[in-house]
């Protein structure tokens, strides 16, 4: 028996699940949800709705005024202490009469921190550490890139069961079923910003755009980033569409063509140069640095064979995070492209090992969620323990995602 009883844990567990409604709405803040309790009975509860909004603390302890005096507060992150674009929530717990604050993990971000302990000098009581690994799991792209100005790298792939990604003619459309790739529209709506390569925006001219399934909402479309390094797309491409909304980011050479870079700012995109490196290609560390520099917190990587194997295999893989869904189909063919291209590894023990995070379903799909060894975690920093799973996934969901008579 933990120190917390079933009630406290059940009003924590609300209070994350509605933190969770913030997917896709807040970046780039955290998901926040709070819940007020007096008397074993919940008097209000509410989740922070985006940047500029009420924080979740606020919006529970103004709905119910004086109400609130001698009332817990359940809230997965420790309330802020700063002027921001709202006030300091830990000031005006203080002013309400909550006499307790349950939250799950410390603010990590040093201009937020310090609530908990101006709630202590005030008087109110405080006891931290409530459901804290679902919490970590919840905002891991606000720790990471709070602790490390780099955005948190998700890489999604999908194929057969003998990892083809195409068949032999070059068929490729659909390899998943259609709730895998509702799963993919669900990360990619809380991400910040796609990446492909130059190869997939040639072959599959994809809009990258994330298109939020049921009832879920997202209040921008994340940035489209493509790796081009001679800037030989097409300006046709969907992906170049001003219609779309939005940045284009396209990530070339130096040595790329001047007046095709002029071309592409004049037509709004953006273009980033980084140099090449001695495999003729943008050093993809380097590419992850900058989409943090442009204050991005996560990215979704949707490659094909060239980006996968540098994302994947490479000496400095980039991923935290490894989304696969596996179609319960062979395709075979020495020919057919398989989810790692390149070189490959000439040896066993260079192959470095994952942690299964989760083997289940995606609809009629495996769907494997795994973690390379050195990614990110939160327990490089104080007292934070490792971030064990992904927290983003809303159980309420399970139902949306579930099979379908249609998907085969
Ligand atoms: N099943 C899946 O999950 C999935 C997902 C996406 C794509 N695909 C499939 O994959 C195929 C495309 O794969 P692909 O290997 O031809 O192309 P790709 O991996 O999408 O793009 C490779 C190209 O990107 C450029 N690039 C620049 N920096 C790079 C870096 N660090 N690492 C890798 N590439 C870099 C290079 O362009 P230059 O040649 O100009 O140097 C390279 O040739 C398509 O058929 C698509 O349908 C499958």
């Amino acid at each position: 028996m933990g120190r917390w009883t079933a009630k406290q844990i059940g009003y924590m567990k609300e209070a994350l699940r509605l933190a969770r409604q913030g997917w896709g709405l807040v970046s780039p803040n955290p998901m926040v949800g709070a819940v007020l309790v007096k008397r074993n009975q919940i008097l209000a509860k509410s989740w922070h709705t985006g940047p500029g909004q009420p924080h979740a603390e606020a919006s529970v302890l103004t709905e119910v005024g004086q109400k609130a005096s001698g009332a817990e507060l359940y809230v997965n992150l420790e309330p802020c202490s700063h002027y921001g674009r709202t006030g300091p929530c830990a000031e005006l717990i203080v002013k309400s009469g909550v006499k307790k604050v349950y939250y799950s993990v410390p603010d990590p971000n040093p201009t937020a921190a310090g609530g908990a302990v101006a709630l202590e000098e005030a008087g109110v009581e405080v006891d931290r550490g409530l459901l804290a690994d679902e919490a970590w799991e919840l905002n891991q792209f606000f720790f990471k890139f709070v602790q490390t100005k780099k955005p948190f790298v998700i890489v999604k792939t999908a194929s057969s069961l003998d990892g083809k990604i195409a068949t032999s003619s070059g068929e490729s459309r659909w390899i998943s079923s259609k709730a895998s790739r509702n799963y993919t529209h669900h990360i990619r709506t809380g991400v910040d910003a796609l990446l492909i390569g130059r190869g997939t925006a040639e072959k599959d001219d994809p809009e990258l755009s994330a298109r939020p399934w049921g009832r879920r909402k997202m209040h921008r479309q994340p940035w489209r980033i493509v790796l081009d390094p001679l800037l030989r797309l097409s300006m046709t491409l969907k992906l170049f569409d001003p219609n779309l909304g939005g940045p284009t980011v396209v990530i070339c050479s130096p040595k790329a063509d001047q007046s095709a870079k002029e071309n592409l700012r004049r037509r709004g995109h953006a273009v980033w140069e980084i140099p090449l490196n001695e495999k003729g290609l943008i050093p993809l560390g380097a590419a992850i640095d900058e989409i943090g520099k442009a204050g991005l917190q996560s990215v979704l990587i949707e490659p094909g064979a060239t980006v996968a194997s540098e994302a994947l295999l490479s000496d400095e893989p980039v991923a935290d995070l490894i989304h696969m869904f596996l179609a319960p189909k062979f395709l075979g063919g020495k020919d057919a492209p398989s989810l790692l291209g390149g070189q490959g590894l000439p040896k066993l023990d260079l192959a470095k090992n994952l942690e299964i995070l989760k083997i289940g379903r995606m609809g009629p799909d495996i769907h494997l969620v795994l973690r390379p060894k050195g990614a990110f975690s939160a327990s490089a920093a104080e007292a934070m323990p490792p971030i064990t799973g992904y927290g983003y996934w809303d159980e309420d969901l399970d139902e949306m995602y579930a099979p379908q008579p249609q998907d085969n």
